[in-house]
């Protein structure tokens, strides 16, 4: 190192150290404070929350790719970089039969204002305060009215760019309360603040995105611990995810990922914990359907472990595909060798003719896991036209007829 760099490196060191006995000095409880950071919400088990943003300092990595995952984005508050709807005039209306919506900003705030046709009620506009919805297909928009959270009307759909009705309204202004049940699996943590009510919610403890928590449990304690005694190597107050029973593996993701779960056990639809088993909490309403005959939508644990692959080989979950810490959509080549790990010549060859096989660029989803049309997740587009079905790659791995497979839809 030549002596000028020295210098500079020393004159930068020095200003970085006077920065910090100033900024000490200003706040004397700093040091404490990032040794024993607030809780920024609190489980109903008691165990607390430290938010994505403490993760960043010790695994970085993970925390710069997480930012980019549908997981993260699927809840926000609502703001100018991710609300993907237009507001441009022209194309910020959604008219439907008996009313229309017309959405503007208003001093950096958006808002839904409510045009009811032939009659001359006035209506007050609805703010848009939270998405719903990374955008890969679509997103709904919810609005505070006091402690009681409600769905707005109009949804964005991604396919048509354009606003839609949100799925299962009529055509009339209505607000729909959204209760837990709903936030469950869009949200890390939301707590109803009354038992009677549950569309209302503490609004400062709430946690937005599918963040490092849910699936890692609330992590105060192993921040705080870590922060105190940075030369401790191992993980301290931390659930090991690699050391669990296949099971408890499959229900971290299965808490959202394993149809509604309508009937709730034990506590409330954000009562279990990663680790836990999920049985315990909530089931399905349909036990009795073949696990064949599920919709697609939502249910990618039922599909699964329906599946051939799962039945016979012995270690698969979820994470034996998908890495959950970063936004693999459209990865094809990836998801092909994950398959190839098990099928490879040397156990079972795929017999289709190899020129059907290039007309999909050997793409081994295309033909074993197509998507098909949900039954239950459906829109509107437009204002005459029928009910669109939402296309979602199924995840019983199987043999399909040609004319299900991907390319011939
Ligand atoms: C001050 C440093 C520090 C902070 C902050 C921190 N961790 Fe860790 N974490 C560690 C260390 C050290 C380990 C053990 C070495 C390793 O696995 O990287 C660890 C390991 C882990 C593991 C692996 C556990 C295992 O046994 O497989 C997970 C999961 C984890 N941390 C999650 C989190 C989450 C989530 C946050 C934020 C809420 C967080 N950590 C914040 C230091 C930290
Ligand atoms: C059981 C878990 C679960 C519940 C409950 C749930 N969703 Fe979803 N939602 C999902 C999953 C998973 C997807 C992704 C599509 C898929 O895999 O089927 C999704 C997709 C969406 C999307 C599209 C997101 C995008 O980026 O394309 C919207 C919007 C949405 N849900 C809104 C809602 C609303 C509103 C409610 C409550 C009435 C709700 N969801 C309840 C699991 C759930
Ligand atoms: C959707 C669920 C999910 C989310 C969200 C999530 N993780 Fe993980 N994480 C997992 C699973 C599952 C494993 C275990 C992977 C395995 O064993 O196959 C894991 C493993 C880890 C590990 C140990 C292994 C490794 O890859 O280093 C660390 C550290 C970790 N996660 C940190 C984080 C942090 C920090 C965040 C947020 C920025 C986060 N995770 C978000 C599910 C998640
Ligand atoms: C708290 C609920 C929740 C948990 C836990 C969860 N997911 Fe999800 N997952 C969702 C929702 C909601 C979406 C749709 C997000 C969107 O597009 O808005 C989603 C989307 C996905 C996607 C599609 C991503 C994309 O780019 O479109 C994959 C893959 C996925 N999840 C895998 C997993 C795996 C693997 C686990 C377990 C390690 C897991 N999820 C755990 C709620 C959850
Ligand atoms: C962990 C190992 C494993 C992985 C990963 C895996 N499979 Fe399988 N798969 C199996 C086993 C074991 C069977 C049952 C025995 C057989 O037919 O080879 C099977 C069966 C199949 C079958 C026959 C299904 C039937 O109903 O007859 C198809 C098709 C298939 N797999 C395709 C795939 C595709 C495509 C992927 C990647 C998306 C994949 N597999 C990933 C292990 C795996
Ligand atoms: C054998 C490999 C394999 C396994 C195991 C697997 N997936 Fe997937 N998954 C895929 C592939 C391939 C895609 C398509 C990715 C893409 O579109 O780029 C996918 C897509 C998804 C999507 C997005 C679907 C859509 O159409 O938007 C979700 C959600 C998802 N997986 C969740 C899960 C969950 C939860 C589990 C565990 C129950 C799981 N996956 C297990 C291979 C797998
Ligand atoms: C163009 C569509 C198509 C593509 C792409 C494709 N397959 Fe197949 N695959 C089929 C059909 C059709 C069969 C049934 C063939 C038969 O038995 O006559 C099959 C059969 C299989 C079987 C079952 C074999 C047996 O005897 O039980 C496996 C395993 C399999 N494929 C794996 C894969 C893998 C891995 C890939 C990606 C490298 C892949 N396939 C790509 C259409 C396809």
């Amino acid at each position: 190192m030549n002596k000028k760099r020295l210098l500079y490196s020393l004159m930068i060191l020095l200003a970085v150290l006077c920065a910090a006995v100033v900024y000490h000095c200003k706040n004397p409880n700093m040091a404490s404070d990032y040794q024993s950071p607030d809780a920024i919400a609190t489980h109903l088990s008691g165990e607390q929350f430290a938010g994505s943003e403490s993760c960043m300092e010790c695994h970085s990595d993970i925390f710069t790719t997480h930012l980019e995952t549908a997981h993260f984005q699927t809840s926000a508050i609502a703001n100018a970089e991710n609300i993907k709807g237009s507001f441009t005039e022209g194309s910020n209306v959604l008219d439907l039969k008996d009313v229309r919506f017309t959405m503007k900003i208003e001093q950096d705030s958006f808002f839904q204002h409510v045009n009811i046709k032939n009659r001359a009620v006035e209506f007050p506009p609805s703010k848009f305060d939270i998405v719903i919805g990374s955008g890969v297909r679509g997103q709904t928009y919810l609005t505070w009215d006091g402690d009681g959270l409600f769905q707005l009307q109009p949804s964005y759909h991604t396919a048509s760019d354009g606003w839609i009705n949100s799925p299962g309204y009529p055509t009339h202004n209505i607000k729909r309360p959204i209760n837990d049940a709903c936030l469950k699996c869009h949200l890390t943590v939301a707590t109803n603040l009354n038992s009677s009510k549950r569309n209302t919610y503490n609004k400062e403890k709430m946690l937005y995105g599918v963040d490092c928590e849910r699936c890692h449990r609330p992590s105060l304690k192993h921040v705080a611990y870590h922060r105190e005694n940075p030369e401790v190597p191992e993980a301290k107050f931390m659930l090991n995810i690699s050391e669990l029973p296949k099971q408890q593996r499959l229900d971290i993701c299965a808490q959202c990922h394993s149809g509604l779960r309508e009937v709730t056990l034990r506590g409330s639809p954000f009562s279990f914990l990663a680790g836990e088993n999920l049985d315990d909490y909530s089931q399905n309403m349909e036990t009795q359907t073949s696990n064949s005959s599920l919709d697609v939508h939502g249910n990618q644990y039922g599909l699964l472990t329906s599946s051939k692959c799962f039945q016979e080989a012995g270690t698969i979950d979820c994470s034996t595909c998908h890495d959950p810490h970063k936004n693999q959509r459209g990865q094809t080549a990836f998801f092909n060798q994950k398959c190839m790990a098990c099928h490879n010549t040397a156990t079972v060859e795929c017999k289709v003719e190899s020129h059907k096989m290039e007309s999909v660029a050997n793409n081994c989803i295309a033909c074993h896991m197509p998507s098909f049309p949900s039954k239950v997740m459906t829109a509107q587009v437009g204002k005459d036209s029928l009910e669109t079905s939402f296309f979602i790659r199924t995840h019983l791995i199987a043999i399909y007829e040609e004319e299900q497979w991907d390319q011939s839809k």
